[in-house]
């Protein structure tokens, strides 16, 4: 039976994401993209692909159910911005066909960069319309096990439409899993009001999220640049065996923008989504992760790793992965190396390092070749060097899917629900503080909301890092300090 999930993008970054993430789905979904390519193609619409995509027929219109021959793909998304240029982009793009207009929320004119107009403006003027495309997308499921907001916390659309988006959601589908990829400005964002409309949103991803993947700009723009040198590396050693095709020629020259930090958010995505969509001999859905990392509601902030470094191809190759030839897979890392890595605060998705702080809960999911009993041995290794909380020392979820993601033949995304994030909102308090000291750009922000939401976002992420603090600190019997697995 097939668990499906629908992705809502909301805001520029959002969407920007979404375009990465859909990329990526199709590439993983070989006979879908090259049906929707337009290439003759004798797949038949599986299970895995159903929890993604729809198979509609064409002339009627009607859901094609599992078993039957690909037809028009759609994919299992909202879109949602107040400024549609992105949205037209996408709907312009390779990928246009995969959205219609019922999955489409915009406006024309933005946020402006303000938390309070998205959510006390736009929310409840686009509150039924918002309802309305999730419910249809919701009726084409069989059995719905999970909403995917995408959205930056920075701006105004994502941050404050998507954090309303999310209440609503809680209220009208309470059954789903709500779960969340949020992006945290660096701390050299040039949005100015990024600190405020961060915190604000905050407080409602905390209230209403089931689970959230915090990432941070700073640290995707490191991890894409280290990326960026490691596929100028691997296509400088390819390039004399595929000079004829140049299939997988990196996009490394350019250097890392959005597209290259993106592609690593929607590579997070596509690993946690895995054991949803393929076989694999031990199967970790996203209700048992957010069963397993979340311990107290509140405290659901899963720090994210990816090992090994993910090189992708340049997006229009993306699209027709299906009629290139099979990538050459990189090299096969050794369990101890994928989880050192993983380990690793050059890793991290956030920037912190898990290693250093106390873990209330933590995740190996595994995908490729990978056996479970050397999943295991790596899961042992660990279960003596970490700082578990001693209420939850067994904290270890191992999750082994069969199939790769492209080009690689084993990978690991590590997700920590662990202390060290109230560090980074610590960060984020103080460039809050920062403004709200001086109540400096406040005005803009009371056009829409009483300037009491302010001093309740602020006590929520005060009392988010007290949290966290109180169980990195709390004396355990037979607390150890965290060493250097002995690998
Ligand atoms: P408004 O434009 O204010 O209505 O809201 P929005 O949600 O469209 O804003 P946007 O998503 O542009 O939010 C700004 C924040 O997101 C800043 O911190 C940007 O650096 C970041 N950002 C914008 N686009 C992207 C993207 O494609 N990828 C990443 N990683 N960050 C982005
Ligand atoms: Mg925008």
């Amino acid at each position: 039976m097939p668990r499906e999930l629908i992705t809502i993008q909301v805001g520029q970054c959002g969407n920007q994401i979404g375009r990465c993430f859909w990329q990526q789905a199709l590439a993983e979904h070989a006979s879908a993209a090259a049906a929707l390519g337009g290439r003759a193609t004798s797949a038949t619409y599986d299970d895995c692909m159903s929890s993604f995509f729809r198979n509609v027929d064409p002339r009627s219109g009607r859901d094609l159910g599992v078993g039957t021959p690909l037809a028009a793909l759609k994919a299992r998304a909202v879109l949602v911005d107040m400024e549609d240029g992105v949205v037209n982009e996408t709907l312009n793009g390779p990928l246009g066909e995969l959205f219609d207009q019922r999955q489409l929320v915009t406006d024309v004119y933005g946020a402006g960069n303000n938390w309070a107009h998205g959510y006390a403006a736009y929310g409840p003027q686009y509150g039924d319309a918002l309802l309305e495309a999730v419910r249809a997308a919701a009726e084409k499921c069989e059995s719905l096990q999970s909403f995917f907001l995408m959205h930056s916390m920075g701006g105004g659309t994502g941050s404050g439409l998507g954090t309303y988006l999310l209440s609503l959601l809680e209220d009208s589908f309470p059954e789903v899993l709500r779960m969340v990829t949020a992006v945290f400005p660096s701390q050299d964002d040039d949005v100015v009001t990024s600190p405020y409309n961060a915190v604000l949103a905050l407080r409602h991803l905390t209230d209403h999220a089931d689970c959230a993947m915090p990432v941070d700009n700073q640290s995707l723009l490191s991890i894409a640049a280290a990326t960026a040198t490691a596929a100028a590396a691997s296509s400088i050693a390819d390039r004399g065996r595929r000079s004829s095709t140049g299939a997988l020629s990196s996009s490394a020259s350019s250097g890392p923008g959005f597209d290259g930090m993106n592609s690593i958010v929607a590579s997070l995505m596509a690993d946690v989504t895995a054991s949803a969509r393929f076989p694999g001999s031990l199967n970790v859905d996203l209700n048992e992760i957010a069963t397993n990392l979340v311990p107290f509601p509140r405290m659901h902030y899963l720090v994210s790793a990816l090992s090994p470094l993910r090189v992708p191809p340049p997006p229009q190759q993306m699209a027709r992965r299906a009629s290139l030839p099979a990538p050459e897979r990189g090299p096969r890392g050794t369990m101890p190396r994928l989880i050192a890595d993983a380990l690793s605060p050059t890793r991290q998705l956030m920037r912190c390092d898990p290693a250093r702080s106390r873990f209330l809960a933590c995740s190996l999911l595994l995908r490729g070749d990978v056996t479970v009993s050397e999943a295991n041995v790596g899961v042992e290794k660990l279960r003596g060097s970490l700082d578990m909380v001693h209420w939850n020392r067994e904290g270890f979820k191992v999750g082994l899917c069969n199939v790769p993601p492209p080009g690689l033949q084993r990978s690991l995304l590590c997700l920590s629900n662990n202390c060290c994030v109230a560090q980074s909102f610590e960060d984020l308090r103080q460039q809050f503080c920062k403004l709200y000291t001086r109540r400096a750009m406040v005005h803009h922000y009371t056009q829409f909301v009483d300037q009491s939401v302010f001093d309740e976002a602020l006590e929520s992420v005060t009392a988010l890092i007290a949290d966290y603090e109180e169980l990195n600190t709390a004396p355990a019997p037979a607390h150890k300090q965290w060493a250097e697995p002995a690998f």
